[in-house]
């Protein structure tokens, strides 16, 4: 089966064609960064219309890639949810009009379940039942993953996504957004012992997060310590991330141990994280647990991972109507 996924929920406009729920035949990913960064954030007016700019020309540049005809998609999956209502909209409104237009089925898709299934496009996915970490912009949580569309939340962020703290951390320290990816490279050059932040690793037996405290010391700490030079920066980033990155690698850890799970994901566009990737491998390793991460390409957003989940609802005979609409928040409630 041939779906065409489409993914518009934040800053990014992106396209795919993926076989099967499994082989990428194509996948586009149209960044709007150049156009928020001048605001250090993404502004939802100005991505709105930038989403409706770039959907037309990033589906039929997938389906150009891929090699097929806009005649040979078998049906059409698009994010329906959690994300800025106005961005989301775009997408799920071209998604509908194209599906109807071509006569195929098409279904909304959560962009969560997006993340977590980015791993089974990657030639060697986890085994059910397996535990996944999600960090990205907007969330940080952990996940009993029981199917491609069963899993149970274990526990989550009580205030910043790690995503957010990275941008924060970043922002404050003057160094642009979006923030991760420079924060991870600045914190290669620096010494992560040269300031010390406390890990939040609240209630230790427990998977939910708070990064909130951390991002405030980071900024008390550079309020104090001035002048802060090339140098300053990289510790900092080193030591935010030190701690940050031993925090999750421990929660996800423990959650694969309490689950008696052998198998573990780290999903989301901080899943991109060298240092994270490195921490977690080192202590899954140590704890005889293999860890799945995408591809880089695949750990932030793109419209490949809405394909494969589009995929299975609509191999369930699962499909959206005319009348369902977006939707911005998440849909399960937080643990507690
Ligand atoms: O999954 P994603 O593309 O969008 C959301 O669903 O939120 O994640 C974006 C987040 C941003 O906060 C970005 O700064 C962060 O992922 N990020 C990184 C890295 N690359 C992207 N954070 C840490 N290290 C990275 N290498
Ligand atoms: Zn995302």
């Amino acid at each position: 089966m041939i779906v065409l996924g489409i993914e518009s929920s934040c800053d990014e406009t992106a396209a795919a064609v993926v076989c099967d729920g499994q082989q990428i035949r194509a996948s586009v990913v149209a960044s709007q960064v150049a156009v928020h960064g001048p605001y250090g954030g993404v502004v939802p007016e100005l991505a709105s219309r930038k989403h409706i700019e770039a959907i037309v020309p990033v589906v039929s540049r997938a389906v150009a890639q891929a090699g097929i005809t806009a005649k040979q998609i078998d049906g059409v999956a698009v994010t329906q949810g959690p994300g800025l209502v106005g961005s989301l909209l775009v997408g799920f409104s071209f998604a509908k009009g194209f599906a109807y237009g071509h006569g195929i089925p098409w279904i909304g898709v959560d962009h969560l379940e997006g993340h977590i299934n980015s791993v089974f496009l990657e030639p060697a996915p986890p085994p059910f039942p397996f535990v996944a970490l999600l960090v990205s912009g907007g969330h940080t949580s952990i996940y009993h993953v029981t199917s491609h569309l069963g899993y149970q939340l274990m526990g989550q962020t009580r205030d910043d996504a790690v995503g957010e703290a990275y941008d924060k951390v970043a922002k404050m320290l003057g160094l642009g957004y979006p923030g991760g990816l420079i924060i991870d490279r600045l914190a290669a050059q620096g010494d992560p012992g040269k300031v010390i932040f406390t890990r939040p690793f609240l209630d230790k037996a427990r998977f939910d997060f708070s990064f909130s405290g951390i991002k405030s010391a980071v900024g008390r700490h550079i309020q104090t310590h001035p002048p802060i030079r090339h140098a300053d920066q990289a510790n900092i980033a080193a030591a935010f991330q030190a701690a940050v990155v031993e925090v999750l690698a421990f929660k996800i850890i423990h959650a694969a141990r309490e689950k008696g799970c052998r198998h573990l994901a780290v999903v989301g566009g901080v899943a991109a994280n060298r240092g994270l990737r490195e921490a977690v491998a080192q202590d899954a390793a140590k704890a005889q647990i293999s860890v799945h991460f995408p591809s880089p390409a695949l750990c932030g957003d793109n419209a490949a991972m809405v394909a494969a989940v589009g995929y299975h609802r609509l191999k369930a005979g699962e499909r959206s109507g005319m009348d369902d609409d977006v939707y911005s928040r998440v849909k399960s409630r937080p643990v507690d």
